[in-house]
């Protein structure tokens, strides 16, 4: 990770202290690097740099071992998501039917691309292989809700009125 990168409005510096339980109980990762940052991300929702630094630390494993790791799995996250997670459906039935369209007004609408958040911290997407809901496509999800037979205009609607009501109830 670049230090010149920049930090989005809901990425602040992780407190780590919460870790300290955690690094208690694994002062070594020998077998067990993957259960700890799965423990880690489950405190803070990521896994920030800090973390992974100190984690390296406590531990003495390399921290491009644990950053190696970390950015191997899709399971792991190295920024916060937003508040609503989009998770778009790339699979076949909904390629066939213009997920990409689709996607392509989302990145325009959002200015982010498949795995990136939002400035305001609102919205994460993330592209998937296939939601179950095939018969719906294209399909997307948020915050475990499914919107179906989207086009380029529907969703940018979906996401304008979700990103106002997020933005009226703060
Ligand atoms: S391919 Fe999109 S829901 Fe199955």
């Amino acid at each position: 990770m670049e230090a010149s990168q920049h930090k989005t409005s809901n990425e602040q510096k992780a407190n780590l202290c919460l870790l300290e339980p955690l690094l208690e109980k694994n002062s070594d990762l020998r077998g067990s690097a993957i259960a700890v940052l799965q423990e880690a991300q489950k405190i803070y929702g990521y896994l920030p740099m800090e973390v992974l630094e100190r984690i390296s630390t406590a531990t003495n494993e390399p921290l491009a071992k644990l950053y190696g790791v970390a950015t191997f799995y899709t399971q792991f996250r190295l920024k916060p998501i937003g508040k609503h997670l989009i998770m778009l459906c790339q699979g076949t039935a909904c390629h066939v039917m213009g997920a990409d369209r689709v996607q392509q007004a989302i990145e325009d609408e959002l200015r982010i691309e498949d795995g990136e958040t939002t400035e305001d911290g609102i919205f994460t997407l993330m592209t998937v292989a296939c939601l179950g809901c095939c018969s719906l496509a294209p399909a997307m999800m948020i915050d475990g809700e499914t919107y179906a037979k989207l086009t380029s205009d529907s969703v940018r609607s979906i996401l304008r009125n979700l990103r106002k009501e997020t933005r009226d109830r703060c």
